[in-house]
């Protein structure tokens, strides 16, 4: 079995995720496809560096990241940082011939998204963006029941994804607040989460008509460079300006003819990781909501009159990925295994020289429809989703 040795970039939220799911991934499906390495992290000082590797268990540590793209010992570059370091490492990475897996949003802007993929796009590098909930296996239980056509023809999707880590105006002026630094805001960080569901349960995207809001317009100044997602409030000091959206609501055509609706906000007091859909068929329904995420709801409408409804379905070993995780349906799926079976998929593709998906293509076909959903918001028109040639 082969050794793939890792240069993780950012020992934050993400790479304390990534960082798990590698230890955690030949545990959970063996024979394992190959065996990650934690080699070396990257972190924003030596200090934070030496912690994270202590923590996270990698060999060494760096407060250069291109020291690691530098490295020939290096076969994979894993990007954990904030959003605006995203093109510039992934590009030097694939200038590397490093294979390469990306936090989302894959970059700020569709024009920065286009670069990283013209980056891999005609090489053997296996890239991959890392939208892992649709890896949550009720996720890709409604993926199957959709494709083998058990509600039939698809007709409507409403996808929501809302939190409330951000609704106390006092929370700090993180990095996800800055445009400059995000991109943008309730929209790349978590409506991205709900489009990549979207695509990959519905199909391509083919006009949007949008509105958002910023509710609250300054937040405290922070300190340091990782986000504490709220939990620390930025107290009475000074604020500066929040210049991303707060909320986002968008209407969707897809091309297949379907009709949809996503929302996202990270304001919405009682909600935590309230990340749903509700889609409809010719032939019956399908729900989903993450914060039950073992259960998938699901109605045929060729159950007779008197007995139909949803019923719950129980995710477990009859299900995908069942045959790495827990051997019995509803001992729980957290967040980490969602991250398990994204490390399992990319080094399978690795290992087996094939692709995987959501890849680069995915990342930069999601930074259009952002950019559309902006273009809307301002002018209050619908707006042409433009197709990437992939
Ligand atoms: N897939 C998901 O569910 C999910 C969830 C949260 C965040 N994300 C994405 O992951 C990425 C990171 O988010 P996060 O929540 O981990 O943020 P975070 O703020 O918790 O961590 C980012 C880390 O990057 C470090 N960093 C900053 N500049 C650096 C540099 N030059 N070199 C090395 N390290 C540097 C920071 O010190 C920090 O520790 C973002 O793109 C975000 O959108 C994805």
């Amino acid at each position: 079995m082969q050794n793939l040795n890792v240069g993780l970039i950012g020992g934050g939220f993400m790479g304390k995720a990534h960082s798990l799911a590698y230890a955690a991934m030949p545990m959970f499906f063996w024979p394992a496809p190959a065996m990650p390495v934690r080699k070396v992290i990257a972190e924003a000082t030596d200090e934070l560096a030496a912690q994270a590797a202590s923590r996270f268990g990698f060999e060494k540590s760096t407060s250069d990241w291109r020291s690691i793209i530098d490295d020939p010992d290096i076969h994979v570059v894993d990007i954990a940082t904030p959003n605006h370091l995203h093109a510039e490492i992934a590009i030097a990475a694939a200038e590397a011939g490093k294979h390469i897996i990306c936090e989302k949003p894959l970059a700020r802007t569709g024009e920065e998204s286009k670069a990283m993929y013209d980056a891999v796009k005609n090489t053997d590098i296996v890239h991959m963006v890392a939208f892992n909930y649709r890896r949550t296996p009720a996720v890709a239980l409604a993926k199957k029941y959709i494709d083998e056509g058990a509600i039939g023809r698809v007709i409507s999707f409403r996808g929501t994804y809302l939190q409330d880590w951000s609704a106390d105006a006092n929370s700090p002026l993180s990095w996800r607040f800055q445009k400059s630094i995000a991109g943008s805001g309730a929209l790349g960080d978590i409506g991205t989460h709900v489009i990549d569901m979207a695509r990959y349960l519905v199909g391509e995207f083919t006009s949007v008509n949008s509105v958002m809001s910023t509710w609250i317009p300054e937040r405290p100044l922070q300190s340091g460079s990782a986000d504490s997602l709220g939990n620390v409030s930025g107290g009475e000091g000074p604020r500066g300006a929040v210049d991303v959206d707060d909320e986002v609501l968008t209407m969707v055509k897809f091309a297949n003819g379907a009709i949809g609706s996503i929302e996202a906000t990270r304001n919405a007091y009682g909600r935590n990781n309230f990340l749903t859909f509700e889609i409809h068929g010719t032939e019956g329904s399908i729900v989903f909501n993450y914060e039950r995420r073992d259960e998938l709801q699901v109605c045929f409408a060729s159950d007779p009159g008197d007995r139909r409804g949803f019923r719950t379905v129980y995710t477990g070993p009859a299900h995908p990925y069942g045959e790495g995780l827990w051997p019995i349906p509803a001992l729980g799926i957290g967040y980490g295994e969602t991250k398990i079976i994204e490390a399992y998929d990319f080094f399978k593709a690795i290992a087996e020289g094939g692709s995987v998906s959501p890849n680069f293509a995915d990342g930069y076909q999601i930074a259009l429809i952002d950019d559309a959903i902006i273009e809307s918001a301002e002018s209050g028109a619908w707006v042409d989703v433009p197709r990437i040639d992939a």
